[in-house]
C-alpha cells in the first residue's frame, strides 16, 4: 500500500495525531518514567547514563536534552525506524485504526480525497478541450496564427499540452456540464468565476462564467504531471497579460514552478536548475534544446519553492535581464536561498532581454554561455548595491553598506567574507576598518549564522551573545499557546535576535493576520515550521521545558516592553554611526534630520517602563 496521490490532506495528518499518543509508540522503545507533567528515560538516539529524553504527552512531543533531537510521533519513527514521512504516516495510521483515502476506493462526496478527484478530472478534461479548441477548431486560428508568428513548433506546442480558450463566455462550462460536472465544482477548481456572489436571487444557472476566455492556455502541473492550474496568455495584448488560476486545493502558486514537472530529467544530468521568469521562456527554452528550466507563477520565490527545489538539485541559477527587477527579486531570493545549502547563482542578460527572446536572437550556445558565466548570489548581490551606491545621498549610501555587511554576514566562509570586505571598501573608497568597526555593530545587534557547535541547544549558537531571557520566554509561551491574538499581534520580528524565533514569530505573524476572524489556532503553523528539522528540534525543545511563569499575562506584556526598548536601543545605536559619518561628510541637510530622528527615538524611549527581569 502507498500513500495516496498528493500525500494526505491535513485533516486526515490531524486525525493521525488525535489517534495516537506519542508516550505509547515511545514506551515500546524507551522505559519512560514519570516526572511531573513529562516522561523521562534513557534517549534512544545517543548513548548516556542519566536520562534527558523528555516527553510531554500533553503537547505530543519528545526532545533529547542531551543530544538535541526531537520532535513528534511521526519524527520520533522517521528517526528510530529510519523511515521517510509517508512511510511514518502510514505507520501511525495504521496503528491508530484512522482509514486512509484510497484511490480506487468508493467515491466518498464529503472528504477531502474525493473533492480533489474530482477537481483533477475537470482540469484533465479542460486541458483536452482547450488542447482541441488550439489544434483542431475554426475558432482556434488566431492563436495559431500567434504561436507561429512566435516560432513555437508544433511539437513544443504538443509536448508542453498548450490550448486555447475560446472567445465565448461560457464555452468550458457548458463543456464540462454536458461531460458530468457540477457547477459548484467548476467553480471550486478555478475554471469558472461566480458573477455576483452576494445576490441570491440570480438563478444559478446564470451566476456563472469562464474564467480564461480568448487565451492560450498554458497546463500548469504538479511534479508528477498532473494539471493542477493553468496560466492563459492573453493574444490580444488584452490585460492582465497573464491570467492565472486562482488558489485552489490543488493549486498553490507559492509551491509551483512551472515546466518542473518536465525539467526533472534534465535536472539531474546537468545537476543544476535554471529559474527563468516566464511561461515562454520555459518553452522557448526547451526548444532550443535547454531543459533544466523552470519558472514560479508571476510571484516571488518562497520558501517553499527552495525546498522543492533542493530535492532536485544542488545548484540553482537565476536568469534575470538587465534591469532592475532583477536585483530586487535577487535580494528576496538571497534570504531564502543564503542558507539553503544550493550553490546559488545569477546569470543577467542584456537589458530588455527575456531568454526567449534571447535565445531565438543569439542561439543556445550564447544562452549557455551567459549562464556559465553567472555570478554567485553573493557576489551579484553586493555588485548591484555598490552599483546602486553611485548614485545615492550619504544617508542612502550608508543603508546600503548595512545592506551589504547584512549580505555579508549571511555567509558562514570567513575567509569569503574579509575578501568581499576588502573589495567594498576599496569601491567605495573608504577605509576597511571602518565598515569593519561598522560589521561588528551589526554583528553585535542581529543574528549570524552558528559558528561554534560544541552544543546542541539551536539557541545558544546563533548569535554571538546569549539569547535574551524575554526573547527565549516569549517564544515559548508562544510555543505552549499561553499567547492571546492581542500579545501575538504585539510581536514584531525585528524584536528577534534569533532566526529561528524571528521564523517562527513571522509565520504566526502571518497565520493571524490571515486568519483575523477566525480563534487563534496555531496547530498547523507549528506542524509546517517542524517541516524544518531545526525548527522541529527548537519547537520540541521549548514545548517540553518545564518554565514556570507566576503571572503569564503581566510576564508577557513585560517581556514585550522589555523587546521593544532593546530595540529601540539598537535604532538609536545605527543612527548615531550615521550621524558620525553624516559629520565627518559635512553633509548639513542629513546631520539635521538624523539628530531629528534620534530625538523622536529617545522621547519614545523615556515613555518607556523598566524590565521585568535583568536581562542575561
Ligand atoms: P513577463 O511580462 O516578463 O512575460 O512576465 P513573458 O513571460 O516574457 O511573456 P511573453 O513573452 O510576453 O509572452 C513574466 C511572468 O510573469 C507572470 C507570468 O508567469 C509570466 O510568464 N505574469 C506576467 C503574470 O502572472 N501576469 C501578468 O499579467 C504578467
Ligand atoms: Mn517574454
Amino acid at each position: 500500500m502507498s500513500l495516496p496521490k498528493g500525500g494526505v490532506s491535513q485533516a486526515v495528518l490531524q486525525q493521525i495525531r488525535d489517534a495516537t499518543d506519542i508516550a505509547d509508540i515511545i514506551s515500546r522503545y524507551v522505559t519512560l518514567s514519570k516526572t511531573g507533567q513529562n516522561l523521562r528515560g534513557l534517549c534512544p538516539f545517543h548513548s548516556e547514563k542519566t536520562p534527558s529524553f523528555t516527553v510531554t504527552p500533553a503537547k505530543q512531543m519528545f526532545y533529547c536534552f542531551g543530544c538535541g533531537i526531537g520532535g513528534d510521533a511521526l519524527t520520533f519513527l522517521m528517526k528510530k525506524e529510519g523511515m521517510d514521512f509517508p512511510e511514518a504516516v502510514l505507520e501511525l495510521a495504521k496503528q491508530g485504526g484512522v482509514p486512509l483515502p484510497i484511490q480506487s476506493g468508493p467515491p466518498n462526496h464529503h472528504s477531502d480525497h474525493a473533492h480533489r478527484r474530482r477537481l483533477e478530472d475537470l482540469h484533465t478534461a479542460a486541458s483536452t478541450w482547450f488542447r482541441n479548441n488550439l489544434l483542431f477548431s475554426e475558432q482556434g486560428e488566431p492563436a495559431r496564427s500567434y504561436l507561429a508568428a512566435r516560432g513555437v513548433q508544433a511539437t513544443i506546442l504538443e509536448e508542453f499540452g498548450l490550448g486555447y480558450a475560446l472567445p465565448e463566455w461560457d464555452g468550458l462550462m457548458r463543456h464540462l456540464l454536458k461531460n458530468g460536472a457540477s457547477q459548484n465544482d467548476v467553480v471550486k477548481a478555478g475554471l469558472a468565476v461566480n458573477r455576483e456572489d452576494n445576490d441570491k436571487n440570480i438563478r444559478q444557472t446564470n451566476r456563472c462564467y469562464d474564467r480564461f476566455r480568448n487565451r492560450l492556455m498554458f497546463p500548469i502541473c504538479d511534479v508528477r504531471g498532473n494539471v493542477i492550474a493553468f496560466g492563459g496568455r492573453t493574444i490580444q495584448e488584452d490585460n492582465p497579460k497573464y491570467l492565472n488560476s486562482p488558489e485552489t486545493p490543488l493549486f498553490s502558486k507559492g509551491k509551483s514552478l512551472f515546466g518542473l514537472d518536465r525539467a526533472r530529467e534534465a535536472i539531474r544530468r546537468e545537476h543544476a536548475l535554471l529559474l527563468v521568469e516566464g511561461y515562454f521562456d520555459v518553452m522557448i527554452l526547451h526548444q532550443a534544446g535547454i531543459r533544466h528550466v523552470a519558472a514560479p507563477l508571476g510571484t516571488a520565490l518562497t520558501k517553499e519553492h527552495m525546498q522543492i527545489i533542493r530535492r532536485l538539485s544542488s545548484t540553482v541559477t537565476f536568469v534575470f535581464d538587465g534591469d532592475a527587477a532583477g536585483m530586487r527579486a535577487a535580494l528576496r531570493a538571497l534570504d531564502i536561498f543564503v542558507n539553503s545549502g544550493m550553490t546559488v547563482k545569477v546569470a543577467v542578460l542584456p537589458s530588455g532581454e527575456d531568454p526567449d527572446s534571447f535565445v531565438r536572437s543569439h542561439g543556445s550556445d550564447a544562452f549557455l554561455n551567459i549562464v556559465a558565466k553567472a555570478l554567485s548570489l553573493l557576489e551579484f548581490t553586493i555588485t548591484q548595491c555598490l552599483h546602486r551606491m553611485s548614485q545615492e545621498t550619504v544617508e542612502d549610501r550608508i543603508r546600503s553598506v548595512d545592506e551589504i555587511l547584512r549580505i555579508l554576514q549571511k555567509t558562514d566562509n570567513r575567509i569569503e567574507r574579509e575578501e568581499y570586505t576588502r573589495q567594498v571598501a576599496e569601491q567605495l573608497g573608504v577605509r576597511q576598518q571602518l565598515l569593519v568597526d561598522r560589521y561588528q555593530l551589526l554583528d553585535d545587534s542581529s543574528s549570524k549564522p552558528r559558528t561554534r557547535s560544541n552544543t546542541t541547544s539551536p539557541l545558544k549558537p546563533s548569535s554571538g551573545q546569549n539569547v535574551s531571557r524575554e526573547e527565549r520566554d516569549l517564544v515559548t509561551l508562544l510555543v505552549k499557546g499561553e499567547l492571546a491574538r492581542k500579545d501575538i499581534q504585539a510581536l514584531h520580528v525585528e524584536y528577534f535576535t534569533v532566526p529561528l524565533f524571528r521564523r517562527i514569530v513571522d509565520m504566526v505573524l502571518q497565520h493571524v493576520t490571515e486568519h483575523e476572524d477566525e480563534p487563534v489556532h496555531l496547530d498547523t503553523v507549528f506542524h509546517t515550521l517542524a517541516e524544518d528539522e531545526a525548527c522541529r528540534t527548537l519547537i520540541a525543545q521549548l514545548t517540553v521545558s518545564n518554565d514556570h511563569f507566576d503571572d503569564i499575562p503581566a510576564y508577557i506584556s513585560g517581556c514585550l516592553e522589555a523587546l521593544e526598548r532593546k530595540h529601540l536601543r539598537s535604532q538609536l545605536d545605527q543612527l548615531i554611526v550615521q550621524l558620525r559619518s553624516a559629520e565627518q561628510e559635512n553633509h548639513q541637510e542629513d546631520v539635521e534630520r538624523i539628530n531629528e530622528e534620534i530625538n523622536r527615538l529617545r522621547g519614545q524611549k523615556a515613555g518607556d517602563r523598566p524590565s521585568p527581569h535583568p536581562t542575561s
